[in-house]
Formats: structure tokens, C-alpha cells, sequence
């Protein structure tokens, strides 16, 4: 660490800027090695506020020139930060020239200008911008932009920034220039600029009102053809906000920008997004169906930022999840709405609470822990988290449940009517949605509901019920706690929306009735007082108890419902009542995780017995009720085959190590490797039947239904490649009719999901098949780049060969078409391996931390944000067995000693000490 640099950010030491700037008028003159930047500012002081320095921010600039009104000016720098004193006094605006040069090509960051491929590509959020000129670096300082780009015409033909292009030329020495004007203030992380050699697929469109627009989406030559998907998630992005929140484009012209090196998924900035390719370019050919949503998610993601986020920002970083929560939020609704049947619309729920789960609710529970609204920070990049984004998503969530759909679309309104224009936190948001909703349980219970934004950790909610015969009423009490998080010792209780449910014994929902609530109140609460079906049960208290009445027989509980709130539910269900859950419950989500609760209890008894199986192999750890539970969703002729894969699979290791206090990952490994093994043995018939009555003949669309069937015939593929490994026809050995199968499919397939998943089958399986294909699809893709990544993740996440991974991930390192300085290719070999490979990383003889401590460090002298998020693989070290715990300790020790750390690895690892 440099001296100074570890300041700690914190929320209450918010103070307004001193200056507000009105204008900014860029001009760039662009050269890789060094380009040239005059910045020419309209500045005003803010007169609220005592007279004081201006205080610039700027990073890895070249400084060359300072200019008030014409006229040379005295500054000087305090570390990173421009200062100038003697500015005009009054409350006079004036201008501020300043004129740097910095050095794109030198920027392995990808914060900033930086190099690409021979093309020009910006980042400025959360903090990239003081990298291109010195500035006030803060969102709430919102300008109007005009800009000039100067370049070679034959490198850079292209030339783009926000706005509208209202100027462009030759000038001498073959170069051209254009000149951009954004219409609309902004702050600076969302300013961008592009040069290079592009090319674009073009789409002009109308919207409601008759406005004309023009959609663009640019990537390199050749890619065109892999753009068609992409534009059309655009176009739905732009019907959707328009149909659903009454928000139309405001800007004649839309577009996106494809980079193959990017730190992130896609960034928002004004009119002109920029996109990592992974989430724009697709083919049948190269993108898989999960490739295809991931584009339709995050192309209306970054669309939908237009409003949340851009017409109306943060006032600091602090409010990020004001932004990013409500705009996951929008984006799960957008593709729930896209779906149409709504079954698929459950589906995309139980994918979205499955990565809440795996993803947050571990970082929810270690060292790096933080509310919704983070009270402090060392590196803001570090807190684009799962807890911002996904549980950010799940508090708007239950808003919405609690004022429902149209109260929601309601206070959206009055939160634009209010704040369009302006910088705001996460109160302005809650405030207008329940002053929308005045009736509302959120307007009445806001400063409590609030605690979702100010309190870390994953609320636990118990629950307990008791049915009484003799009186025929059911009674279900509630309770709630939350563990300790960083600084958070003691926490008060949050208002907690439980979806409930009580299931009769052929199935159907019991009307709900509860004890004292009149069946003839007027208003909304009378046709709530013998509803059928689900209840919202609001919780606010530590403790509550409900009593429902008129119960003829004891009814099974589904609870939390739809996943209404981001807690852990504790209840004591016997084996029966699950299977009748998984067979009969009206909520689909319920239904689903009837089957994962189930699956866990069998886990957690195996990964908890004494004594390992003789052989270490878990031939028996599902019992016959399980295993006939799932062969009945098997065969089920109704259920949708994206839902039976979603019950098919098991939950996921880092899922399972989360319910343990102490976690061996290889036992945990070894167990679930056991239980797939056995539902492979013991549905062999099913998953033949099933993976012939999957096979799609027609046109390939990624539509729900049509990548569900191939979801799950992959799955079966995958399975009885599994059986043939212990096919009692062989003996103890294997056959090879599946393999054959499957090496076959590998070759025929016509679109890369079933190529993909045939090659996966046969690479977990371990199959000596495996081999063969993995080289034959190197070939036949080596000019894709996104395939190349999936050809290294297959190998770096393989748990074939005794897990014993990481000679070929060293390998993988050495091959020709590897690069740490890429950070899709790096993620796709390194956090693959250390991040999603729980048993080959984790090893007892430390190799895997050891490989993760050099590559962190490695990393960290290229591209901190990089390194930082590989940083967190070890995150959770302290709930670890001996002797993994105490070798991840001495790995992250090892990183936090280097120095000259970045603040971003720097911070990330000192939490993890502390935990
Ligand atoms: N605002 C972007 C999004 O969520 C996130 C992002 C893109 C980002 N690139 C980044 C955040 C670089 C930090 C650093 O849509
Ligand atoms: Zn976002």
C-alpha cells in the first residue's frame, strides 16, 4: 500500500460539492500512445457553502496547461487532486481550461481511455473519468457534454460519443473529426467515447407518441451477423418501458458498442452503451441458450438504466442500489414479461432466487457483508456486489408486493415526477413509492421497511405451526433473527412480506380465514378475509403468532411463497410433507424447492456422518421416496421440461457448504458427485425416454420452452453418460454405447447449447472420449473468441480426475491463446477454477490457494478490479475445515503482505483477515 491511500469513504461525511460545473466541452485528439485532452469548463461556485478550494480530481494524467478566463492561473497538487485557490470570487460562473495528455494503450485497468483490438473504448464509472481529464469525479456534478474527436480517418473511420452527432469532417493529415452534443446533463461516470473500425446493424423504429429513433449496435467487422439478437432485445427493451412504466426513449439515437476487453458485463452511459461481447454477440452457431438470455437481460439492463440511473442518478456512491437494485428489478421483470406462459415466468424466478442464494447470501454471511446502502468504503469498485445488485433487486421486490403491481407503476411515476433530473439516495426512492401508496403496509411501516437498506446479513425467519383438531384451527408462529455482520453486532427486526399457503390433503389450497377478521369489514380488507389461495403475512415483529381457523383436517404450510422476502426459512418439514409439496403446490417456486429441501436433508445427514462410505463413493445417500418423487417429475405429462430440470438438479456445492458451520469441500463434493451418480443408475430408463422425447427438429429459436427441452435433454445426456460409467451390463466397468451417443451429438449438433452439453457430458463424466472432442471443438472454433473462453472454463471447472485439475490449468495458462491481460479469457481459466471448482481447488495439499495467491497478485499489477473480485474466491476461509482453513489463511495473508497492493485486492483481503 502507498502511504495515504487506504482512506476509508464514509456515508455521513457526505458534504454537497463546492463548485457545480455547468458544461464541459472536450476535444480529443486520439493516438494510442498519447492522447491529447483539452477540457474547457463552465464552473460556478456553490454558494451554499463557505468560498473554498477547488479541489480536481485526475489519475496517471499528464498535466499541461491551466487556464481561468483566458488567463495562465496558480495551482497546486495535493496527491492525486488538483487544486486551484485564487478562482473569481463571487458566485460568477467562469471557465476553467485544462489541457492533459494521457496514455491509452499503457491502460491494462480498463479504466478510462484504453486500447482495444486497435480501437478507442472509455469507462468512467464508478471513478474512471478523473483518468481521462481532471474533473469533480462525483455523480452528483451533472453537465452538459459537447464533444470533438480527432483521429486518423483509415484507423479510427468510426468516431462516437453521447448525444447527437452534429458535426463531422476531414482535417489534414488524413484525419477526420466529429463533434457530439448530449441533450441531456449528465454526470461524468457516464460520459463515453468510441474510434475504431466498427461496423453496425441499424434499426429505426416509432415509438408511442410517433417519435422517430434510430437504434445502432456496433461491433467489429465480421461480427455483424452475431448482432441480430442483441437488436432485437433492444427493441423489446424499448416497447417494454414504454408499455409497462410509460418511460419512452428520449434520445433520437441508441447505441450499444461491443468490446471484447471489459471489466464488467455492460455499461449505461448516456445513448452510448458499451458492452462486454459476451453479452451481444450470438449465433446458434457459438452462443448457447443461457448466452441468449444473458443478452436479452442485460441489453435491457443497461437500456433500462436510461431512466434509473441516468434521468435520475445517485447523489453519491453510497446510493448505488439505487440505481442498480431497481434496475435488476427491472430487467427480471422485463424477461418474466417476456415470457409467455407463466410457467416460464417461474422458471426465470427460480433462476433469479438461485443466484441470490449461491451468490449473495455467502457474501451476506463473511467478511465483506454490507447493507444495501453501505455505511463505508475503501474502493467503491468493490462494492458492485451481488448484495447491490441482487438483493438491491429483491428489496424494490418486496416494495412492490407490499403497495402491488399498480401502486408500484404508481410511485415510479411519482418518483420521476419528483426527481427527474436530479441526484438522489434510496430514501427519495422509498419515500415516493409509499407517498404513492398512502394506504399501503410500506407507507405505513417505511422507517422500518428502511432497515433492508441500512442492516447486512440474511434475516433467518423460523416458523412453527400446529394444527388443533378439536378447535380446527391451524396456528403458525413466526419468528425472525439475523446474524452478526462487520460492525453490525445487534439487529432490529425488518418487515418481512411472507407468501402463505396451506395445503389440503388432496392438494388443493385451503381457504386462508383468520381469527378475528370480520368477514363483513368494508374496504380492501374484506375480500382479503376468506381468500383462497396465497395471503401475504406482513411481519414486523421479533415474534408473531397467526391463527387460522375453520381447518377441517391438518393442512401441510407453504411458506414464503414466489420467495416473497431474501431470508433463510427455518421449518421443521417431515419428508411427507415435502413430497406432498413437491406434488401439489399451487406456487411453482414452492413446488421446486420442496425438491432442493428434500435433497439437502439428505446431503447434510451424509456430509454429517461419522463415518465416510468405505469406498467414499455415496452410493445411497438419496432414499426411494426421493428418487420415485423425481421420477414422477420425470414422467409428469403437464410440467414443463425447463421446470423438471430446474427439480432434477441438486443444489450446488457452495449451496450445500452454506448450511454447514464447518465445511469440508471435498466431502461435500464427494456426496453430491454420489447422489448424481445414483439418480443417473437409478433413472436410466427415464432419462433414455426423456432424451428422446427432446430432441427439437425444427429452426432453432432460444425461446423458454424450445431451450428448456434442451436444457433437459443435455441433462440427460449428461446422466447416462454418468450411468455407463458403473453399467452393471459391463461388469464394473463402463460401456460405451452413451459416450458413442453423446461423442455423436457432439458432432451433429446444429447449435452450440446441445454441442456444448454434449462435449460437457462427456468431459464430467470422465469419459476417455472427452479428450478427442474438447480438441476437435478448439478447432472448430478457433477464431471465436466467446468459444475459446467456454472451451478454457469447461477444462479449469472439470471435477474429472480425482479432481486433481490444476496441472491442467497451469497448462491451460501456457497456451498460445491465453492472455491475463484479457479479462474474459482470465476469468475463464482462473476464477473458473478457484471460483467455481470447489473440490479441485480446494486441495489438502494447499497447491489451490497457493496458484490463487501468485495469480492475485499477478493480476493486481494489470488490472486491480480484476484481481480484487478473483480476491474474493477465498472469502469465506474462516468456515473451512482443517487444514484447508489454515492454508487459505496463509494464502490471503501472503496477498495482504505484497507491496504496493491496490486498494481494490488491498481491501478485499484485509476484511477476509479480520473475519
Ligand atoms: N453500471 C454498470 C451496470 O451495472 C456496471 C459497470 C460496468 C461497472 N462497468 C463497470 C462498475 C466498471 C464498475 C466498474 O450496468
Ligand atoms: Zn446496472
Amino acid at each position: 500500500m502507498k502511504e495515504g491511500q487506504a482512506l476509508m469513504v464514509r456515508r455521513e461525511a457526505y458534504v454537497a460539492p463546492s463548485h457545480f460545473i455547468d458544461t464541459v466541452e472536450l476535444t480529443f485528439d486520439l493516438d494510442p500512445v498519447k492522447t491529447r485532452v483539452l477540457n474547457r469548463m463552465r464552473v460556478r461556485r456553490n454558494t451554499d457553502l463557505p468560498a473554498q478550494a477547488l479541489r480536481l480530481d485526475g489519475e496517471d494524467l499528464t498535466l499541461a496547461r491551466v487556464m481561468v478566463n483566458g488567463q495562465g492561473t496558480s495551482f497546486k497538487m495535493d496527491g492525486n487532486q488538483l487544486v486551484l485557490e485564487n478562482l473569481p470570487a463571487d458566485g460568477e460562473s467562469f471557465e476553467l481550461e485544462i489541457f492533459t495528455t494521457c496514455a491509452p494503450l499503457k491502460n491494462t485497468k480498463l479504466m478510462g481511455l484504453y486500447v482495444s483490438n486497435d480501437s478507442f473504448f472509455t469507462q468512467c464509472e464508478a471513478e474512471g473519468f478523473r483518468r481521462i481529464t481532471y474533473f469533480l469525479d462525483r455523480p452528483d456534478v451533472m453537465a452538459s457534454y459537447t464533444v470533438t474527436l480527432r483521429a486518423d480517418k483509415a484507423k479510427y473511420p468510426v468516431l462516437l460519443s453521447n448525444g447527437n452527432l452534429v458535426e463531422q469532417g476531414p482535417l489534414d493529415d488524413g484525419r477526420h473529426f466529429a463533434k457530439w452534443v448530449d441533450p441531456h446533463r449528465k454526470p461524468c461516470y457516464l460520459f463515453a467515447l468510441v474510434a475504431g473500425q466498427l461496423v453496425s446493424r441499424e434499426q429505426r423504429i416509432m415509438s408511442r407518441a410517433g417519435k422517430e429513433h434510430t437504434l445502432q449496435v456496433y461491433v467489429r467487422p465480421g461480427d455483424l451477423d452475431k448482432t441480430e439478437h442483441a437488436m432485437n432485445s433492444l427493441m423489446h427493451s424499448v416497447a417494454w418501458d414504454e408499455a409497462r412504466f410509460g418511460l419512452p426513449l428520449d434520445l433520437e439515437r441508441f447505441m450499444i458498442v461491443a468490446t471484447s476487453d471489459f471489466n464488467m458485463g455492460a455499461m449505461e452511459n448516456k445513448g452510448l452503451n458499451i458492452f462486454n461481447t459476451k453479452y451481444v454477440l450470438a449465433s446458434q452457431a457459438t452462443a448457447t441458450d443461457t448466452d441468449f438470455s444473458n443478452i436479452e437481460s442485460v441489453v435491457g439492463h443497461e437500456y433500462f438504466h436510461n431512466w434509473t440511473g441516468n434521468r435520475i442518478t445517485c447523489r453519491d456512491w453510497f446510493q448505488l442500489s439505487l440505481k442498480e437494485g431497481l434496475t435488476v428489478f427491472r430487467d427480471q421483470e422485463f424477461s418474466q414479461d417476456l415470457c409467455a406462459e407463466a410457467s416460464a415466468r417461474a422458471v426465470k424466478r427460480i433462476e433469479d432466487v438461485r443466484v441470490l442464494r449461491t451468490a449473495q447470501f455467502p457474501e451476506d454471511a463473511g467478511p465483506m457483508a454490507h447493507p444495501v446502502r453501505p455505511d463505508s468504503y475503501i474502493e467503491i469498485s468493490n462494492f458492485y456486489t451481488v448484495t447491490i445488485y441482487e438483493k438491491g433487486a429483491e428489496v424494490v421486490r418486496m416494495m412492490q408486493t407490499l403497495v402491488g403491481r399498480d401502486g408500484f407503476a404508481k410511485g415510479m411515476a411519482l418518483y420521476f415526477e419528483r426527481h427527474d433530473g436530479q441526484a438522489v439516495t434510496c430514501d427519495d426512492f422509498a419515500q415516493a413509492i409509499a407517498d404513492a401508496n398512502p394506504t399501503s403496509d410500506l407507507a405505513l411501516l417505511l422507517p422500518q421497511f428502511k432497515r433492508w437498506y441500512s442492516q447486512a446479513g440474511t434475516p433467518r425467519v423460523h416458523a412453527q405451526g400446529t394444527y388443533d383438531a378439536g378447535a380446527r384451527t391451524y396456528t403458525l408462529t413466526l419468528s425472525q433473527r439475523c446474524p452478526p455482520t462487520p460492525g453490525q453486532p445487534v439487529k432490529e427486526p425488518f418487515v418481512i412480506p411472507v407468501g402463505f399457503g396451506l395445503l389440503a390433503a388432496n392438494g388443493d389450497d385451503l381457504l386462508l380465514e383468520l381469527a378475528g377478521e370480520s368477514h363483513t369489514t368494508a374496504g380492501a380488507h374484506a375480500t382479503r378475509a376468506r381468500s383462497a389461495g396465497t395471503r401475504m403475512l406482513v411481519m414486523t415483529q421479533q415474534s408473531e403468532t397467526r391463527v387460522f381457523i375453520n381447518i377441517d383436517a391438518e393442512p401441510v404450510p407453504s411458506l414464503l411463497r414466489g420467495f416473497s422476502a431474501p431470508v433463510v426459512l427455518e421449518f421443521d418439514y417431515t419428508d411427507a410433507q415435502l413430497l406432498h409439496l413437491l406434488r401439489h403446490d399451487s406456487d411453482p417456486f414452492n413446488r421446486w424447492e420442496a425438491g432442493q429441501r428434500l435433497a439437502v436433508n439428505s446431503a447434510l445427514v451424509a456430509i454429517k456422518s461419522v463415518a465416510a462410505s468405505a469406498d467414499n463413493t455415496w452410493a445411497s445417500v438419496l432414499n426411494d421416496a426421493y428418487i420415485g418423487a423425481m421420477r414422477e417429475v420425470l414422467r409428469h405429462p403437464t410440467l414443463d421440461a425447463a421446470f423438471k430440470e430446474l427439480v432434477l438438479t441438486l443444489p450446488s456445492e457452495t449451496y450445500l457448504a452454506e448450511q454447514l458451520d464447518v465445511v469440508d469441500p471435498q466431502r461435500i463434493h464427494a456426496v453430491r458427485e454420489g447422489m448424481r451418480q445414483q439418480l443417473a443408475t437409478a433413472l436410466t430408463a427415464d432419462w433414455e425416454a426423456i432424451y428422446a422425447a427432446n430432441q427439437d427438429t425444427g429452426a432453432y429459436t432460444p425461446d423458454a420452452v424450445s431451450s428448456g427441452r434442451r436444457a433437459l435433454s443435455g441433462m440427460a445426456l449428461s446422466q447416462l453418460c454418468l450411468a455407463a460409467r458403473v453399467s452393471p451390463s459391463a461388469g464394473s466397468g463402463r460401456t460405451d454405447e452413451w459416450p458413442g451417443k453423446t461423442l455423436q451429438r457432439f458432432k451433429d449438433a446444429s447449435n452450440m447449447t446441445d454441442r456444448f452439453n454434449a462435449l460437457a457430458a462427456l468431459v464430467s463424466s470422465g469419459h476417455p472420449l472427452a479428450a478427442n472432442a474438447l480438441a476437435k471443438f478448439h478447432a472448430m472454433f478457433k477464431d471465436e473468441a466467446l468459444v475459446i473462453d467456454k472451451w478454457f472454463a469447461l477444462q479449469a471447472g472439470a471435477t474429472d480426475r480425482g479432481g486433481n485439475i490444476l496441472p491442467a490449468v497451469r497448462q491451460l495458462m501456457k497456451h498460445n491463446d491465453f492472455s491475463l491481460r484479457n479479462p474474459n479469457r482470465a476469468r475463464s481459466v482462473i476464477s473458473t477454477y478457484c471460483q467455481g471448482n470447489p473440490a479441485a481447488f480446494h486441495r489438502p495439499d494447499a497447491a489451490g490457494y497457493v496458484f490463487w495467491s501468485e495469480r492475485v497478485m499477478e493480476l493486481d499489477a494489470i488490472n486491480p478490479q480484476v484481481a480484487a473480485r478473483l480476491a474474493r474466491a477465498l472469502d469465506r476461509w474462516s468456515k473451512l475445515a482443517e487444514p484447508y482453513r489454515s492454508a487459505a489463511r496463509e494464502a490471503i495473508t501472503r496477498v495482504a503482505s505484497k507491496a504496493d497492493l491496490s486498494k481494490d485486492t488491498h481491501e478485499v483481503v484485509t476484511r477476509a483477515l479480520a473475519d
